[in-house]
């Protein structure tokens, strides 16, 4: 049996005649991604990335890991976007919900994760936790140049310079950038860090089966080469044009909703360590997507716990929405509610039913409802979280956004727009070669 299927039923009443329309589009689509024949083909390196990965990378790879976890309580893996979401969003789903208030000298190293923000609090509470601990870092930006990462990396890496001297630091500190452009490049280089390349043809959000994923992942203790396995095999499945494709279906799908007006996207998950995963596909597709005056807007919800919150709005509110939930088959462990004998809470109906049990029941009345109100439900059922299916989600959901913005009409794979808040920021910062943009910002504030 699959690990992961994809149910379109539930949404197909919504837009039937765009799905027919968009059989060509969608084959067209696919063969643009396998074949790297349409704009933005110099970033698809990811495409046969697992299925070709270099055994003797994942092998280093966990030799590095090994050695930090051996000195290390808490790696601090520094990075944004691309360079940060996919690690998160792994390490989330596969960890004890509880793993960061646990020991590691009995549960071993725990990553912490900083530059994804510009807060001085986080940053200064970070860096007050890690007084007097056994810490290391991971650098990782592609551009070698962003300002988040760079500042908080300064910042931690003075202090671990401070902690453990200059030499011993070196040690503890892993880079992982462009192979020769960049500061970070530079300093690495300078400095004798140990680094992992990021090959220039793998855009940051595609980035998760390179060493910016799999480093993180492996220094939390998990198996990478079952992750990239997992991803080889939708790899393989995903190649061939056709109803069995689930990556082109889903694609196809949602453009065909997009087209009958549903322009917002909710990803939903029924399991709160999916959370982070929500905000990787956000990251994934937005940047993807968004360009052009086109574009899915993606969001994403954590149920039941949002159905008390965005519960409202999904069921009543503009009919502009879809959602595409992500349901794990079978839970890792077994809870099951007590009978009581004075049934005070009215639950006794529930008592020797497993609490998944009443989870698969919110997800049903919740898909149902939500159809009924006008809501396309595209389903993902995967099996169960580990290292193998999440490595298959990642590739399905990759390809798919591939796919999916070839037939929406832009270049998934540059994202032009980030750039202008970068350049205010720069110009109001005063940042040397920025005069002209910074005169010219000033007199528009007065
Ligand atoms: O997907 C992308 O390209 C971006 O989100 C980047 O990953 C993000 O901006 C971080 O860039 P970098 O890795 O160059 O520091």
């Amino acid at each position: 049996m699959k690990a992961i299927s994809l149910d379109i039923t539930q949404a197909e009443k919504f837009a039937c005649e765009q799905y027919k329309g968009l059989a060509g589009a969608a084959a067209e689509a696919l063969e643009d991604v396998n074949t790297g024949r349409a704009a933005g083909n110099d970033f698809l390196g990811w495409v046969r990335l697992p299925g070709e990965i270099d055994s003797d990378l994942i092998d280093s790879i966990n030799k590095t890991a090994e050695r930090l976890r051996s000195k290390c309580d808490y790696v601090v893996c520094i990075g944004i976007g691309g360079s940060y979401l996919g690690a998160k969003a792994v390490i989330s789903a596969l960890s004890n919900c509880f793993s960061d208030f646990m020991d590691p000298a009995a549960t071993g190293t725990k990553v912490l994760f900083a530059g994804q923000n510009i807060g001085e609090d986080y940053t200064a509470e970070l860096q007050e936790f890690l007084k007097g601990k056994k810490f290391g870092i991971v650098v990782i930006s592609k551009s070698g140049t962003t300002t988040e990462p760079a500042i908080a990396f300064r910042l931690l890496k003075t202090q671990l310079e401070e902690a453990v001297g200059k030499e011993a630091a070196k040690e503890l500190i892993v880079a992982i950038t462009d192979a020769k452009k960049g500061a970070l490049r530079t300093l690495a280089t300078q400095e004798g860090y140990e680094t992992f390349v990021i090959a220039d043809n793998v855009g940051g959000r595609f980035s998760v089966l390179t060493p910016v994923g799999l480093l993180p992942i492996a220094v939390a203790g998990f198996d990478i080469k079952k992750f990239v396995e997992g991803a080889a095999k939708m790899e393989k499945e995903t190649m061939a044009n056709g109803a069995e494709n689930i990556a082109e279906t889903y694609a196809r799908m949602r453009n065909a909703l997009y087209r009958s007006g549903k322009k917002t996207e909710i990803l939903v998950n029924f399991n709160p360590k999916l959370h982070y995963f929500g905000e990787w596909w956000k990251q994934l597709y937005g940047e993807s997507e968004g360009k052009d005056g086109k574009g899915i807007f993606p969001a994403s919800v954590d149920f039941t716990t949002d159905l008390h919150s965005m519960g409202q709005w999904i069921q009543d509110g503009e009919r502009t929405i879809f959602e595409t939930v992500i349901s794990v088959k079978a839970p890792e462990l077994e809870k099951v509610i007590p009978s009581d004998e004075q049934n005070l809470d009215g639950l006794n109906f529930l008592a020797g039913k497993r609490v998944d049990e009443v989870n698969k029941m919110a997800e049903l009345g919740t898909q149902i409802a939500h159809v009924d109100g006008g809501v396309p439900n595209l389903k993902i059922e995967i099996a169960r979280l580990d290292e193998d299916t999440l490595g298959q989600l990642i590739y399905f959901f990759e390809k798919a956004c591939g796919i999916s913005g070839y037939i929406l009409g832009v270049n998934p794979f540059n994202q032009p727009g980030v750039e202008a808040y970068k350049k205010n920021m720069f110009a109001l910062l005063g940042k040397p070669g920025y005069e002209k943009e910074t005169a010219a910002i000033q007199a528009r504030l007065k």
